[in-house]
């Protein structure tokens, strides 16, 4: 039932509260919804529990709804990227009464004597609205799915060695079934049992190769953590769970299980463009885009191409994007290498100034900047896609040609 004008009002009435407090709110959420049910912890990242990620992300859609409810189309492109990542996690619609009920509670205990029943009347209805929107799209999604329900289990065929701390897995399906098609740049979850946690955790990978039927490629980068003695105090984090078991305990003949690729970051096979396309990356950003390279280059589509990518080590692919570019005259290398990059762009932009002013000096004719039509795809950590989007706008791009994607959870907010 759509909401009265009075619980709107209501609605908007809690926003400024959420702002000081909806982190509270969602950190409570998730933790009396994961002690009451802990088969949840299968389903949820617990490294993004850990560091208040999924919470804050959870947040801001609540607070942009709670701001606007009356006007909640505003809010359809911002529900994309979640209904994406809730289908590729096979999330269903019961679920929604069950996060609703402990969400609502959570409320009721940060509100405390402010929780009037009105009130709480209000959001039952908001919460409603805002869950058939989700329900309703992924209902959508699902059904391009087909009859792959789920995850799936695959046998990894191949492990190979991309550069150092990047390997490449060809997965191919348990059952020999053909595998559906799916648009460069989507993603696949990956599930694994984890040991040190004793829970399975699902990570999101992009599908690193161009549609095939028997297998998917999927290309790991080993997360390794920050370490005190890298000099910068604010960060010690964990070696990545999944990353790394993946690249030292798993071995061809292995099982890992895949969801249906999904993501509505996607290059469009089906619009032929003529302008050049910049691809931009940093770290694993590199293996959206060697998708979409390798599709470009696979239809013999002779649009002009720039490949432009920095790591803090060797740049994964390298040999292979060479040899595209060598029958190609058209095809332009740049590579950063930055011992600091992975590092830099971890700890948000502020230490990111080398490569930043890297990117300031490439030539204009790289990035085909003179071109009206070119289109620039852009994947990376949070804080590279944003200084290198900020960059291009700068530079008197249209933002409608800028696409990008990132590899951390929650919403990525370029600057106006
Ligand atoms: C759409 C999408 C596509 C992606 N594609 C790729 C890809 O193609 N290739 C690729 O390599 N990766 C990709 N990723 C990233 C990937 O999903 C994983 O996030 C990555 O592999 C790290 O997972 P992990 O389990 O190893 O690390 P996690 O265990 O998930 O840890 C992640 C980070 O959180 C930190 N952390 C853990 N606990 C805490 C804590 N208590 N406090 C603070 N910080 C903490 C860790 O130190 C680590 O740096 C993609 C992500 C997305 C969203
Ligand atoms: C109105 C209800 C809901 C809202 C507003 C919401 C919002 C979100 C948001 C913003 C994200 C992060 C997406 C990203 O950027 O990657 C997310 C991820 C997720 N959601 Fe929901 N969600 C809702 C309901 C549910 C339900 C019912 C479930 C099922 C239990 C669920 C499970 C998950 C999981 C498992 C993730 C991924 C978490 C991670 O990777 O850390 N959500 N959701």
């Amino acid at each position: 039932m759509p909401l009265t004008p009075d619980q709107s009002a209501l609605v908007r009435g809690t926003v400024s509260f959420l702002r000081t407090h909806g982190e509270t709110i969602a950190s409570r959420f998730y933790a009396s919804l994961l002690r009451a049910h802990p088969d949840l912890n299968n389903l949820f990242n617990s490294a993004n529990q850990a560091n208040g990620r999924q919470p804050r992300a959870l947040v801001s859609v609540i607070l942009a709804y709670a701001a606007s409810p009356a006007h909640t189309y505003e809010l359809i492109p911002r529900l994309e990227r979640v209904c994406n990542k809730h289908c590729s996690l096979g999330i269903t619609p019961d679920q929604y009464d069950l996060v609703g009920k402990y969400l609502l509670e959570a409320f009721g205990e940060v509100l405390g004597e402010k929780w009037t029943p009105s009130l709480r009347g209000a959001w039952e209805n908001a919460y409603k609205v805002l869950a058939n929107m989700l329900i309703g799209r992924e209902a959508q999604l699902y059904s391009k799915f087909g009859s792959w329900k789920g995850f799936r289990f695959f046998r990894i065929e191949q492990k190979i060695c991309e550069a150092d701390d990047f390997y490449s897995f060809h997965l191919s399906p348990s059952d020999r079934k053909p595998l559906p098609s799916f648009s460069p740049g989507q993603y696949v979850s990956l599930r694994i049992d984890v040991p040190s946690i004793g829970y399975l955790q699902s990570r999101q990978y992009a599908l690193s190769e161009c549609p095939r039927k028997d297998y998917y490629r999927i290309s790991v980068k080993r997360d390794r953590g920050i370490q005190a003695n890298q000099g910068i105090e604010a960060f010690h984090l964990k070696p990545g769970l999944v990353s790394n078991l993946l690249i030292d305990k798993y071995e061809v003949g292995d099982l890992v299980s895949l969801s249906h690729p999904a993501g509505g970051f996607q290059f469009d096979v089906d619009v032929c463009g003529t302008g050049p396309i910049v691809f931009i990356s940093a770290g694993a950003g590199a293996t959206t885009l060697l998708s979409i390279l390798n599709n470009v280059v696979e239809r013999e589509d002779d649009r002009p191409l720039s490949w432009i990518h920095c790591s803090s080590r060797k740049a994964p692919f390298e040999e292979h994007v060479r040899c595209l570019a060598r029958a190609r005259d058209n095809f332009t290398i740049r590579l950063f290498q930055s011992q600091l990059a992975d590092l830099e762009y971890r700890c948000g932009s502020a230490h990111g100034e080398g490569l930043k002013m890297d990117f300031q000096k490439l030539e204009r004719k790289t990035l085909h900047l003179d071109h009206g039509a070119t289109e620039y795809y852009i994947c990376g950590p949070e804080a590279f896609t944003k200084d290198m989007s900020a960059s291009l706008l700068g530079q008197g791009v249209d933002r409608a040609r800028v696409k990008y994607e990132w590899f951390t959870t929650g919403e990525l907010q370029l600057a106006a």
